[in-house]
């Protein structure tokens, strides 16, 4: 190969590669393992809002394993759901659902939150029962109502399973596969699900253009309104669990009492995990119980009960225009295939 090219073909290659990521001011979305480390820089730095850093892959055979595990339905006990089943990367790393179907169509209790930039909760869950992605990755493999298998049979049938043992050889140098490393290796996943670049990040790096006039109002009316109490930084949430219905209560059919099934104080009672609101746009419906259906009821309940605030329409529309340009790159890679079976691996019966 080498040699192949001169080194002036070489450079005209290049100069047209550039010419060409030049021209298109609506680039083709990085995939998000090669994108290049090098963050935006942010030049309007007193903003309540920080653009968020580029992915990092640190560690490439765990992610790449990760990455396998995260789709794989035979973590499963129907061997027909997997992660991706209802955190969908083609749909914002959510289901788009009001609550989740789990395991023989049970109906979930709660709304599925995206997994993408959930690296950068301060916990996991709405109720921020587990402290990181490690530990929360367990649950649903293990949960009756979502992947209804168990650890023990889940690990048992991936040792079954060559292709998997050589990877897990590959990422731990040893061929006996545990729970913990399984948990292990989706979340290394999980850390590169980082959606840089929206065009609010290139307002925020000094790029006056990226974003339009209504859509800059939009981001007046959120801060001035105080949306950035709870909603700021580089994830524009994530940060801490607040009161979901601060000025007036939030009515809701849904029983999640949220962090007092944690700490069981009653202070804590509808305190929820402030949600990121990084590609809102895509993760509809909204709020725990899944109950608003378009980012403008979100907005106007938020307003109305955590602030006291009754938006007029235009007002409205403005602040959802504004939260459609936090959506960034979305994760791009190649479907992983999947390691075949061996004759020893159990074969699942979504019926039984
Ligand atoms: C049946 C649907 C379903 C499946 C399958 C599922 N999840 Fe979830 N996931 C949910 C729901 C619903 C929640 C919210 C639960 C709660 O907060 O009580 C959630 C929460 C999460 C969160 C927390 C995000 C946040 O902001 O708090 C992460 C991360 C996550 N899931 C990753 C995974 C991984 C990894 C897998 C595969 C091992 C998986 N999920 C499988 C439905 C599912
Ligand atoms: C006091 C803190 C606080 C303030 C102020 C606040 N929010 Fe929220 N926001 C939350 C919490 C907590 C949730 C999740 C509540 C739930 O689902 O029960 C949330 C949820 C949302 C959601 C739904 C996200 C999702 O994925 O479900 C949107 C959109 C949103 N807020 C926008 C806004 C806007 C716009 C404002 C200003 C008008 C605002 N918020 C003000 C705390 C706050």
């Amino acid at each position: 190969m080498e040699g192949f090219m001169t080194k002036k073909s070489f450079v005209a290659a290049l100069s047209i590669l550039a010419t060409l990521s030049a021209c298109s001011s609506k680039a083709p979305q990085k995939p998000s393992e090669e994108a290049s480390p090098q963050s935006l820089t942010q030049k309007r730095g007193d903003e309540p809002l920080k653009i968020i850093p580029q992915p990092k892959v640190v560690n490439k055979p765990l992610v790449e394993l990760g990455k396998k595990l995260y789709f794989d339905p035979r973590l499963s006990k129907s061997g027909f759901i997997s992660c991706n089943s209802c955190h969908n990367l083609s749909m914002g790393g959510s289901d788009n659902l009001t609550t989740s179907i789990g395991h023989k169509w049970h109906q979930g209790p709660i709304n599925a939150p995206t997994v993408l930039n959930s690296s950068m909760n301060l916990a996991q869950f709405w109720d921020g029962r587990a402290k990181d992605l490690k530990e929360q990755a367990g649950g649903p493999i293990a949960n009756p109502g979502e992947m209804g298998y168990t650890h023990e049979l889940a690990v048992a049938e991936l040792q079954t399973i060559p292709g998997y043992v050589e990877e897990f050889k590959q990422a731990f140098g040893t061929d006996t596969i545990d729970i913990d490393k399984v948990t292990k290796a989706i979340a290394a996943f999980e850390e590169t699900l980082v959606t840089p670049n929206s065009r609010f990040d290139k307002w925020l790096a000094g790029d006056d253009n990226a974003i339009t006039k209504e859509e800059r109002e939009g981001y007046e009316l959120f801060k001035s309104s105080g949306c950035t109490t709870c909603h700021n930084g580089e994830a524009v949430g994530g940060s801490s669990f607040q009161k979901m219905g601060v000025v007036e209560p939030y009515k809701t059919a849904n029983a999640a009492e949220g962090r007092k099934g944690v700490t069981g104080k009653d202070a804590d009672r509808f305190n929820f995990k402030v949600p990121t609101l990084r590609n809102v746009e895509l993760t509809y419906p909204y709020f725990h119980d899944g109950a608003a259906q378009t980012l403008s009821q979100a907005v106007e309940t938020m307003g109305q009960i955590q602030l006291g605030k009754k938006f007029s329409p235009e007002e409205n529309s403005k602040i959802v225009a504004f939260l459609k340009t936090l959506t960034g790159d979305q994760p791009s890679f190649q479907l992983p295939i999947l390691p075949p079976p061996s004759d020893t691996t159990p074969r699942h019966n979504p019926f039984n």
